[in-house]
């Protein structure tokens, strides 16, 4: 009877210690336990914006940025430039080259993504092809720690005209969907959200492509929208996914110039705006 109850409990144990195994490697492989654990990245990059090289105050500018950028004490995974790299002029040869030097200088790896006064769209057929000689791909993308970070040319969208052979819908969605579930952060040059200058609000989208890329942006597990184009630090939202609009390197509007440093950790994005203060300031002009 003893050897019976003996032989009856050790297989309810050992049934227990298998159901025990079974569901710590059920817990542990789980996403949600996975989302907690791992793949949650904990790194820095740099944001820059509308530099608007011009071979005089604004090129100064960028070098002092670049001088700041790289004595940077923490590991910068990488160095956006969220669009007006040039200032109407990607055409100058001389200008573009020094472009190209004084980003050269840059040590992360850098992410340059076209503005409007990159490629001027009453001059496509000359701007387009010019920008990817000297800059890249319309679009990219990196993967730092598990987050997928999409670098796009929106403005055919917010300005309403096609650009041959690149479709920034089909690319977003394309890119959303390979993304399978992980992390993604969103950078480019005009945010959504309504201009506000001289004391009134002015559209930056137009209202239809507005809506649609905010039902697309919340389709997928985006952390941030990155951009630039307001030369001012603003703060916003398209449906549940926060916009953060960055600062410019150029002096338009008597402004200093600034960079951002941004952490992303567990899932989440802080920024610090930082003043490149060896420089002289400039004159005050006109706000916009
Ligand atoms: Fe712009």
């Amino acid at each position: 009877m003893k050897n019976f109850y003996f032989v009856k409990t050790s297989c309810v144990f050992r049934k227990f210690r298998f159901l025990t195994v079974f569901l710590f490697f059920l817990i542990h492989s789980s996403p949600a336990f996975c989302a907690d654990s791992e793949n949650d990245g904990d790194f820095y990059f740099v944001q820059v914006s509308d530099i608007h090289f011009d071979g005089g105050e604004n090129s100064r500018r960028m070098e002092e940025v670049v001088k700041a950028i790289n004595n940077l004490p923490m590991k910068i995974e990488f160095v956006v430039i969220t669009g007006d790299i040039m200032a109407d002029n990607i055409a100058k040869e001389d200008i573009a080259k020094q472009a190209l030097e004084i980003l050269g200088r840059i040590k992360p790896p850098l992410s340059p993504l076209p503005g409007n006064h990159d490629i001027l769209q009453k001059k496509l057929p000359q701007t387009v092809p010019l920008y990817k000689k000297y800059f890249g791909e319309l679009s990219h993308k990196r993967e730092v720690e598990g987050v997928v970070m999409l670098f796009v040319y929106t403005e055919p969208i917010r300005k309403d005209f096609q650009v041959e052979a690149y479709n920034p819908w089909q690319l977003l969605e394309t890119e959303f969907y390979s993304a399978k579930g992980k992390p993604i952060i969103v950078f480019h040059h005009a945010p959504t959200s309504e201009d506000f200058y001289n004391n009134a609000s002015h559209e930056s989208w137009p209202a239809e492509a507005k809506e649609k890329w905010e039902k697309l942006i919340n389709s997928a597990d985006v952390k941030a929208v990155i951009s630039g184009h307001f030369h001012r630090d603003e703060y916003h939202w398209s449906g549940n996914v926060p916009m953060f609009a960055g600062g410019a390197v150029s002096h338009y509007w008597g402004r200093q110039a600034v960079y951002r440093i941004y952490h992303y950790q567990n899932g989440r994005l802080e920024y610090s705006t930082q003043y490149i203060e060896s420089l002289p300031l400039p004159p005050p002009q006109n706000n916009k």
